[in-house]
C-alpha cells in the first residue's frame, strides 16, 4: 500500500492535481498496485486564513508517507518568497531532500522552440543539489539601508552534500543506461572554492564508476549547448543554483511549463513529485491549463514506487496524447480542456 500525500496548493495546482490523480486511479487498476492518499490544504489560502505555512508537526506527518504529489505553490496576494521559503524549501531542507531530478525529454508531436531537433535529440536528466549551495540563506547585511551596505550571500557546500549528489548522478547514469555518460556543470574557471570542491569530489568519485563516461562543462557554454547541441547529454549534475537556471532552459526545450515535471528526492525517505510551472493564477478554475506536467510527476513518483510497469503506461499515455490528441500544449490551443487530457491519458493507460 502506497501512501502519498497530496498538496493541490495554490491557482491551478489543484486542477492538475486532480488529472495526476486520476491517471494514478486508471495506473492502480490497471497494474493492481494498492494507494492511499491524504489531502493537505498548504498553500497561499491557508497562510492567509492562518498565518501558517508549512507547520513542524505537519512534516512529522509527511515523513510518515511513501511520496508526496505537490501542484503550485505561489498566490498574487501574499509576498513573493513567503510560500517558496516556507514551503517548497523548508520541505526540501527538512525533509533532506537532496537531489532535484528534473528529466528534459521531447515528446513526439511537442513543439519545441530549437529547428531541426526533435525527440532523438532532446533526451536528457539534469541532476540537481537541492540542499546547499546558496539555497542554504547564510550571509548577511551590514549597514544596511545605508550607502556603505554590504550584503553577503553565501554558497555552502559540503564534502558531503555534494558527493552524495554526485554519486546519485553517477548511479542513475548507470540505471538509465543511454549513453553511460555524466557531464559536470560548473564554473571552475571562477569560482575557485566552491567548484574545486566539485570537481575533485567528481573525478574521485569517477574511479568506482569506470563504465560511465565522465564530461565537464561550464554552466555558461551549457546554456549555449542546450539550444544548439541538446543531443550531447546524457546526465548532468550541478549545484543548485545552476540546477536551477539551466533546468528552466531544458523546460523550454522539451516544449514548456505544460510538460515538465521534477522530483525532489531523498532516496532514503520520502520523496516529493511536482510539475515545474507555476500556479498561473489568471487560468485558475477555468479548466484550461495543461495537465500533462502533473501527469508527468505521477509517473515520475510511480518509478521511485517501485511501480515501473505502471510508470512506463503513463508515459506511453502521455507520449500518445501528445502526438495524436493534441493540438499545442500552449494554453488556449490545445484543442481540449484540462479534463479531457486527463481523461484521454486515464483511457490509455486502462487500455494498455
Ligand atoms: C524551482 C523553483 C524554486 C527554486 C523557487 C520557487 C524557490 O524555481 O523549483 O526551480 O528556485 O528552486
Ligand atoms: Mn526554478
Amino acid at each position: 500500500m502506497h501512501k502519498i500525500a497530496v498538496i493541490p496548493g495554490d491557482g491551478t495546482g489543484p486542477e492538475v492535481v486532480q488529472e495526476g490523480l486520476k491517471v494514478l486511479e486508471a495506473a492502480a487498476g490497471r497494474f493492481g498496485f494498492e494507494y492511499q492518499t491524504t489531502e493537505y490544504d498548504f498553500g497561499g489560502e491557508r497562510y492567509l486564513r492562518t498565518g501558517e505555512t508549512l507547520p513542524d508537526p505537519a512534516l512529522d506527518e509527511l515523513r510518515g508517507h511513501d511520496a508526496i504529489f505537490l501542484g503550485a505553490i505561489g498566490h498574487p496576494d501574499v509576498m513573493p518568497g513567503i510560500l517558496e521559503q516556507g514551503i517548497l524549501l523548508k520541505a526540501r531542507f527538512a525533509l533532506d531532500l537532496y537531489i532535484n531530478l528534473r528529466p528534459v525529454k521531447l515528446y513526439p508531436g511537442v513543439e519545441t522552440p530549437l529547428r531541426d531537433k526533435g525527440p532523438d535529440d532532446i533526451d536528457f536528466v539534469v541532476v540537481r543539489e537541492n540542499t546547499e549551495g546558496l539555497y542554504v540563506g547564510s550571509g548577511g547585511f551590514l549597514k544596511k539601508g545605508t550607502p556603505d551596505e554590504v550584503a553577503v550571500q553565501e554558497s555552502i557546500n559540503t564534502r558531503k552534500g555534494v558527493e552524495r549528489c554526485i554519486r546519485y548522478a553517477f548511479d542513475h547514469a548507470r540505471e538509465r543506461s543511454k549513453d553511460n555518460k555524466l557531464t559536470l556543470c560548473g564554473k571552475t574557471n571562477v569560482l575557485n572554492y566552491s567548484q574545486d570542491l566539485w570537481i575533485r569530489t567528481f573525478n574521485e568519485t569517477a574511479a568506482d564508476y569506470p563504465d560511465i563516461k565522465t564530461d565537464y562543462a561550464h554552466v555558461d557554454a551549457i546554456c549555449m549547448w542546450f539550444v544548439k547541441n541538446p543531443e550531447w547529454f546524457d546526465v548532468i549534475v550541478t549545484d543548485n543554483i545552476f540546477g536551477d537556471i539551466i533546468t528552466d532552459l531544458g523546460a523550454m526545450i522539451q516544449g514548456g511549463m505544460g510538460i515538465a515535471a521534477g522530483g525532489n528526492i531523498n532516496p532514503e525517505g520520502v520523496s516529493m513529485f511536482e510539475p515545474i510551472g507555476g500556479s498561473a493564477p489568471k487560468y485558475t478554475g477555468q479548466n484550461v491549463i495543461n495537465p500533462l506536467a502533473a501527469i508527468a510527476a505521477v509517473q515520475m513518483m510511480l518509478e521511485f514506487l517501485g511501480e515501473a510497469e505502471a510508470a512506463a503506461a503513463v508515459e506511453a499515455g502521455i507520449m500518445h496524447v501528445t502526438s495524436e490528441k493534441l493540438l499545442s500544449l500552449a494554453v488556449g490551443r490545445m484543442g481540449h480542456t484540462t479534463s479531457e487530457i486527463g481523461d484521454m491519458v486515464a483511457a490509455r493507460v486502462r487500455e494498455s
